[in-house]
């Protein structure tokens, strides 16, 4: 999928996003983006025992900002700076909508293509993405190109994703439940539904394939944990 098309279907459907998120999920994404959050604070704390100034966090395909306004209310902290960045200005605006509630000015929403960060080498400490690396592996360009984007900016990178249930009986029931629930009756529901990028859940790496992709590109150390049989994983990435 182009780009263009990648901003312009987001953007259709940032207006239902969470709730539609939500919905087919039966809140568990909620559960799952905490999971991510629970580690990216572990590794944050990590970066502030060593650098004891102001940080910057990069919240790649943030949409409309739940890991960045979540990660800032952990961390606390009005002096380090969580940059948001996605290509839909539709999803970008909700979270603006969302962090002038709490009065935040230490998080800067950026219209940027994940390819082309507009950052020099090594300036961001820290880097999270939930649920971004399916639309990069569908992206225009290879999935490498994002990543090895991703490990020239940033040095620690966490990473939440749909993955593959290594049990047949799981995985059986999984992709059920994605077929029936998630693309018929979000299709009949929804207007400006994108069926084909839930379809993506069943093509994205499992979680040793995707360990074993950041691994090539150049991540020294890659660590994971599976949530709920392996049908998301958080990766934990250091340069
Ligand atoms: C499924 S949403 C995830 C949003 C949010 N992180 C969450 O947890 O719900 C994927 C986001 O990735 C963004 N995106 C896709 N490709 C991108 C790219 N090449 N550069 C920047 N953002 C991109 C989309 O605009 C969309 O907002």
């Amino acid at each position: 999928m182009n780009l263009k098309d990648i901003a312009l279907s987001f953007d259709k459907m940032s207006n239902i996003y969470d709730l539609v998120s939500y919905m087919m999920s039966f809140g568990v994404t909620i559960y799952w983006r905490n999971q991510l959050i629970k580690h990216a604070f572990k590794v944050y704390n990590i970066i502030k025992n060593q650098i004891k100034k102001k940080i910057y966090i990069l919240d790649l395909c943030s949409g409309t900002g739940d890991i960045a306004i979540k990660l800032n209310q952990k961390i606390n902290n009005k002096e380090d700076i969580i940059i948001a960045i996605d290509i839909s200005y539709g999803m970008l605006k909700k979270l603006i909508e969302k962090y002038k509630k709490y009065g935040y000015n230490n998080i800067i929403p950026v219209i940027a293509d994940i390819s082309k960060l507009p950052l020099k080498d090594n300036v961001i400490s820290l880097a999270t993405m939930s649920f971004g690396a399916r639309s990069l592996f569908e992206g225009e360009k290879p999935f490498q190109t994002y990543l090895k984007e991703i490990l020239r900016t940033c040095n620690y990178y966490v990473n939440l994703e749909t993955s593959q249930p290594s049990n047949p009986v799981i995985k059986f029931l999984y992709y059920s439940y994605l077929y029936f629930i998630i693309i018929i009756l979000g299709s009949l529901f929804f207007s400006h539904y994108n069926k084909e990028y839930f379809r993506t859940i069943m093509k994205f790496p499992g979680f040793v394939e995707f360990k074993n992709i950041l691994l090539d590109v150049g991540f020294k150390e890659v660590e994971y944990n599976n949530l709920m049989f392996g049908m998301a994983s958080v990766h934990i990435a250091k340069k």
